[in-house]
């Protein structure tokens, strides 16, 4: 009797710091995983870039240890998923596919000059208007300028389309096709501040805006359908159809099963990325945050009120690799622990600039408060606090702005591995916290879309019960400790925005 072998969705979760590969099987159960780091350029202070060949290059060894550690054949995967750092943007050239400069990093300030000129010059609020988005340089079109600008000749060479754009998706998914599609999906495209959040497709008055022209960009498409298929020569052999195209954090939103009006999750990683889902209702914030397609299905988009920011798990590598006051995630939360009773020193990380909801990309990082009587358990501490303080800012604009105070926050991602980080996230945020049980609940979301879009799962509610919940953090304190301590932090911001200027 023919032993039929099981077949099995591949999800590729691209991030800042690494490509992921997991496997899943038909009862959404991680077979097999593998991750591939990425080392990042800094070629400036405040630039950040990566070099596209090399995400491409992770991602091909990663898929190759997954099939290899399972001894699942390529033919056997029965669709991809792939759910990519956002905003992060590429140009390449049409005809050889090599890239005409680095990666730059969504969170790369290089292409501030433009934004701040658009802002002076009146446009922010057309931009608003149309992609849902503050003018900054976290987003996708200022990065392209910048690139357009930078590399002779590639203007001209935009317009007369010998040059193809796109974020990690369309990337990956060219490379993967060999080159045969050039594609991304509605919540890739609504992080690029050229698309029309309420048409849903480029903005022609976006595009004139950022002189951006029209043949450089991918055709748009829905989060869960089938988009290209692999060329057997990228993918050992095999023609395997790319079923999901997705922004990493709102495929951790479905992996997290978030799909009813209210539901928010954090996504713990290199920043902390909130997302709360806002169902059919596009809400315009009126707090500086973003309003963006969490992700569509069936040409019917899911949207979303989303926050980022931009330092949590990159300060926690920051307190490693610069201050060498930490080993590793473990020591972090040890030394919160070991810290005395001092609440009142405060770390602001700003980094990059600051997130949502400040949008501040002038801002730098500072500690305040200190005394004598602080020691290095203190300000690890701090820094640990300052990833929820600001996840309690955004909460707090999310709920005003679409008139919902969620119950519970979802949590995923490394970081939220910190017990002391959760704990102190409910009681400052006044919310139930619940962690997610998989650490892949990204990889999990886009295997969902993809799974879902050629009828290997019948719908999203059949998915619910393969998702099993984690831990759980119930808030401790009262509204006086909470707003002491919000107020201390507020003044911190403040006085960091003025250092900046
Ligand atoms: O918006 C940026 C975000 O998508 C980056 O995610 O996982 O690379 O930290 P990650």
């Amino acid at each position: 009797m023919a032993i039929t072998r099981p077949e099995h969705i591949l999800a590729i979760d691209q991030g800042t710091t690494g490509t992921r590969v997991v496997i899943f099987n038909e009862h959404a159960r991680r077979v097999t995983s593998t991750s591939v780091p990425l080392s990042p350029i800094v070629p400036h202070t405040g630039w950040q870039e990566q070099n596209p060949l090399e995400i491409w290059g992770s991602t091909q060894t990663a898929i190759a240890d997954a099939l290899i550690n399972s001894g699942i054949r390529a033919s056997e995967i029965k669709a991809i998923g792939i759910a990519s750092q956002r905003e992060t943007t590429m140009i390449w050239n049409r005809k050889t596919g090599q890239p005409i400069y680095n990666a730059i990093s969504w969170a790369s300030t290089q292409s501030q000059g433009i934004t701040s000129q658009l802002i002076a010059d009146g446009y922010a609020p057309i931009i608003r208007e149309r992609s849902g988005l503050p003018t900054s340089p976290y987003f996708s079109a200022s990065k392209i300028r910048f690139i357009l600008d930078h590399v002779p000749g590639a203007q001209a060479d935009a317009e007369a389309g010998k040059l193809a754009f796109g974020t990690v998706d369309t990337w990956l998914t060219w490379q993967l096709s060999a080159g045969a599609s050039h594609v991304t999906d509605s919540s890739n495209a609504a992080r690029t501040m050229l698309f029309n959040i309420h048409t849903h497709d480029w903005d022609p008055d976006l595009l004139k805006i950022f002189n951006i022209p029209k043949a450089l960009l991918p055709s748009i498409h829905n989060s869960s359908e089938v988009v290209a298929e692999t060329s057997p020569l990228q993918f050992f052999g095999a023609n395997i159809p790319i079923a999901s195209l997705i922004g990493d954090q709102n495929a951790s939103l479905v992996g997290q099963l978030g799909l009813e009006r209210g539901n928010v999750k954090t996504t713990y990683g290199s920043g902390a990325f909130l997302m709360m889902n806002t169902g059919r209702q596009l809400v315009q914030s009126k707090h500086n945050l973003i309003s963006t397609i969490a992700y569509e299905i069936d040409n019917q988009p899911t949207y979303a009120l989303d926050g980022a920011v931009f330092s949590a798990g990159s300060a926690l590598q920051w307190l490693h690799d610069r201050m060498d006051l930490i080993n590793n995630q473990v020591d972090a939360w040890h030394a919160a622990d070991a810290s005395q009773d001092h609440d009142d020193i405060y770390v602001v990380p700003a980094f990059n600039g600051l997130g949502a909801p400040y949008w501040d990309p002038k801002a730098r990082g500072a500690v305040l408060g200190l005394t004598l009587a602080n020691d290095k358990n203190d300000l690890i501490k701090a820094t640990l606090q300052s990833i929820a303080y600001s996840t309690s800012d955004i909460l707090t604009t999310m709920a005003a702005d679409a008139n919902i105070t969620p119950k519970t926050l979802m949590a995923d991602g490394s970081v939220s591995r910190n017990p002391y980080l959760m704990q102190f996230q409910a009681n400052i945020a006044n919310i139930h916290i619940d962690r997610a049980m998989d650490e892949d609940a990204t990889a999990l979301g886009a295997a969902f879309l993809a799974g879902l879009a050629i009828g290997y799962w019948p719908d999203l509610a059949a998915v619910r019960h393969y998702v099993l919940t984690g831990r759980q953090f119930e808030p401790k304190w009262d509204a006086k400790k909470r707003e002491h301590l919000l107020a201390g932090w507020h003044a911190a911001i403040k006085a960091t925005q003025v250092f900046g200027q």
